[in-house]
């Protein structure tokens, strides 16, 4: 009821909302040491590392190659291979000589479709179910039995992932927040952590692994599938300098809107998202391939534009970062429903 009762509880609810003295003063001081970081970065890119990518560009390639041991051929996992970016992927090996590809996703009957709709490949594909939901101990075997069989793997993409999009009519909460951390989370972790196990012992591997922007910055209404992606994140960038003594480079992934199944799900459930803004997933693999196989490159993060705005949000203090998670979900960005 909308009682003068009501009315001046909600208002003095909302009151609790303003920050506090000290907290306001936190957040200005995160805010200033923020721009201190950030030109300190600045200064140490533009001096240091740019005169050293410009050497990369001027000496021989050949100074930045690494074969893969014993002259072996390419073996690519690629995990999600049905559809969307991972399927572009594969296409980005189809026509590679002495290269097999493991085709691996959840359906057998999609990723079969979407091989035989290739055609003709140079590579030799191999097509493997294998679903990121089942027991861990199981998804690791089956990886381990896909590398035996088909391998050694010498590179690996996981790609697979899932929204809350997926389902017209799933409804957000504990089963719905599970799945996604079964999917995004504990699949690609198990699986990127039996391949990086056997990749150790043989000092040599390419892993790639998809998060997001998503996981840097986004709408509270992207609240489970946005944490997944944080996970992913922080996950592959840190594996990336603790796998690099042992011969394996890791890339992280982090797609901006991508033209692909999920996000045609989100943008019919009324994302406000300008179909302009979606970018092509054949690029968004292309780069992938990119900086996999010439290293130099930690962070694919793509389209450029939409990748800087989002780094730059990293940065805000924490009460602006919750008055945009706010707008920006109130905007509709990430459409009404909750993921
Ligand atoms: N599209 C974007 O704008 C965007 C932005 C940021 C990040 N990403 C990330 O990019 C990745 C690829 O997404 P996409 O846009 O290409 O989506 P998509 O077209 O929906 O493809 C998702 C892929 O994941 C596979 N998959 C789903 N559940 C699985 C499971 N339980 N086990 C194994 N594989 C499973 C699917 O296989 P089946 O076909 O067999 O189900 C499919 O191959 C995801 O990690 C996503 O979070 C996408």
């Amino acid at each position: 009821m909308n009682t003068p009762e009501v009315n001046k509880r909600s208002i003095l609810g909302l009151g609790r909302h303003v920050p506090t003295l000290s907290y306001a003063i936190q957040n200005v001081l995160m805010s200033i040491a923020s721009m201190i970081a950030a030109t300190l970065s600045l200064i140490f890119t533009m001096s240091i590392v740019l005169p050293l990518s410009t050497a990369r560009v001027i000496l021989p390639h050949s100074l930045f190659r690494r074969d893969i041991p014993g002259g072996r051929g390419k073996v690519v996992l690629i995990v999600g291979a049905s559809r969307g970016i991972g399927f572009n992927v594969l296409k980005q090996y189809a026509d590679e000589p002495d290269t097999v590809i493991i085709a691996a996703s959840r359906s057998i009957d999609s990723l079969r479709k979407a091989v035989i709709e290739l055609g003709d490949t140079r590579a030799m594909i191999q097509c493997s179910e294998l679903d990121l939901t089942t027991s861990k101990k199981q998804l690791a075997e089956n990886i381990r039995s896909l590398d035996k069989q088909y391998g050694p793997v010498t590179h690996l993409y996981e790609v697979s992932g899932i929204s809350n999009h997926l389902k017209d009519g799933a409804q957000w909460g504990l089963h719905a927040t599970e799945d996604m951390i079964n999917v995004n989370v504990s699949g690609t972790v198990a699986s990127v952590l039996t391949m990086y196990e056997l990749m150790k012992e043989r000092q040599y591997g390419k892993i790639c692994i998809v998060g997001s922007v998503a996981g840097l910055y986004g709408p509270a209404n992207m609240i489970s599938y946005a944490s997944t992606k944080s996970f992913i994140n922080t996950f592959s960038s840190s594996l990336r300098v603790l796998a690099a003594p042992c011969g394996i480079e890791v890339v992280t992934v982090q797609p901006g809107f991508i033209d692909t199944r999920m996000t045609r799900q989100m943008r019919g459930q009324n994302s406000t998202v300008p179909g302009a803004e979606f970018a092509s997933a054949e690029r968004m693999a292309a780069h992938m391939k990119e900086a996999v196989e010439g290293g130099g490159i930690g962070v694919v993060s793509w389209p450029i534009r939409q990748s800087v705005m989002m780094y730059a949000l990293k940065s805000i203090n924490p009460i602006c970062d919750e008055v945009g998670r706010w707008a920006s979900m109130k905007m509709g960005m990430a459409g009404k429903k909750i993921t």
